[in-house]
């Protein structure tokens, strides 16, 4: 009766679903306070206040509620290449920006103006599960490539193996959600070195697209390396989501290499594909908003005491957990080696992770840490209980 690809996706699709609905099961149970939710990448703190007394303001402008050209405002668009033209040193102007409704908006976008029936997006393990569904939904092919023996970073022999005539787009995503792993500037030139091989050889385009709605969000004097300035078929996505807190306000854009061959053709189509896509444009209201505190950010440091106080913890109880650059994830080996067996166990102590299998990787979990730090510092003693039991079935 109803669309057969999409009943299969739904059903494959709950994962993180699941753990919301059993951390409200939990939390009725004992009491919210008792339970420790790790499981959703969800912002909890309010965007910067900058960002909200803009909003009230620009509410009351006329004509801001009309539409507009389906690529976004142009002073915003300018607004934003030139805050990128800094950020990266690489000049940009608003013709190679386009406003999208988040980075997911901004990849289906991207996906759909580059990809033709049955081409490859090939990308690496852990990743986002939505990739897979957004290839789809362009008639295009997800394929994996696993990198959990090489420390999370991509292994560019791997990729020249994984290459071939269908391969249309490579998908970065860095720092990386679950892993936190921040991709160096080494290993984005290997990538780059084995794309422009293969366009030699074949003669075969491959874009590198580069997922980056957590760019903002690294510790310790980490920088994202300019993916444009490393490879010509380049295209950056991200959003607002998490570095001014506004993921429920789907606000992003996409900023295309100007030196990709007939780059203003391609910000034609992807114009066309957000008009038809249904998205007509981002948001007016936050358009204006994001344009106007292009230097803002959320409480970074926040984020950075969190990080340090579970990964220390869990290091210090016995868990093989990789300190991330970036995001709000940690991604520990999971002791048990079925890892849906282990956030089973970890639901009897109050603890909801979610399961490495969710982003292509079993025997992992994922640790998401936005949530308040006495939610973390609560939550020390239950990782305590979990670690003795479950290191105690080991040694059994
Ligand atoms: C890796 C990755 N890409 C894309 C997205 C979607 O971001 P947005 O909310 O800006 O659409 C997320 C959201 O969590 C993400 O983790």
């Amino acid at each position: 009766m109803f669309s057969k690809v999409a009943m299969g996706s739904v059903k494959n699709s709950s994962m993180i679903r699941k753990m919301f609905e059993e951390g409200e099961k939990l939390s009725k149970l004992y009491g919210e306070e008792n339970v420790f939710d790790f499981s959703i990448g969800n912002p909890y703190k309010e965007p910067p206040m900058a960002v909200k007394n803009r909003i009230k303001e620009l509410v009351d402008e006329p004509g801001i509620h009309r539409y507009m050209p389906n690529a976004g405002f142009p002073d915003v668009r300018e607004k934003i290449a030139s805050h990128v033209s800094k950020t990266l040193d690489f000049d940009l102007s608003f013709k190679n920006i386009i406003m999208s409704s988040g980075a997911a908006g901004g990849l289906n976008v991207v996906f759909k103006s580059l990809l033709n029936e049955g081409e490859e997006v090939i990308t690496f393990a852990p990743y986002f599960v939505e990739y897979g569904f957004y290839a789809k939904n362009h008639g295009g092919i997800l394929k994996v490539i696993d990198t959990t023996d090489n420390d999370f970073m991509p292994d560019k022999n791997k990729l020249k193996e994984a290459l071939t005539d269908k391969t249309k787009i490579v998908l970065i995503n860095s720092p990386n959600n679950p892993s936190g792993a921040l991709y160096t500037r080494e290993t984005l030139r290997g990538l780059a070195e084995v794309l422009e091989e293969f366009e030699k050889a074949t003669g075969n385009k491959v874009f590198l697209v580069s997922d980056e709605p957590y760019a903002e969000i690294v510790y310790d004097g980490h920088e994202v390396p300019n993916i444009l300035g490393i490879y010509k078929n380049s295209i950056i996505v991200t959003s607002f989501s998490k570095s001014l807190g506004l993921a429920g306000q789907r606000i992003g854009y996409v900023a295309v290499n100007p030196n990709i061959e007939d780059a203003d053709l391609l910000m034609d189509i992807m114009t066309f594909s957000t008009r038809t896509l249904g998205f007509v444009s981002a948001s007016a209201l936050w358009q204006k908003a994001v344009g106007d505190c292009i230097d803002e950010l959320v409480d970074i440091e926040d984020y950075k005491e969190k990080r340090d106080i579970l990964c220390n913890h869990l290091s210090s109880l016995g868990f093989k957990v990789r300190k991330p650059e970036g995001t709000f994830y940690l991604f520990p080996k999971s002791p048990l080696e079925d890892d849906n067996e282990f956030v089973k166990l970890a639901l009897k102590h109050n603890i909801l992770v979610v399961p490495g299998s969710g982003f292509g990787v079993p025997g992992y979990f994922r640790v998401s840490y936005c949530v308040p730090t006495e939610k973390v510092n609560k939550s020390l003693k239950a990782w305590e209980s979990l670690a003795k039991e479950v290191f105690s079935i080991l040694n059994k």
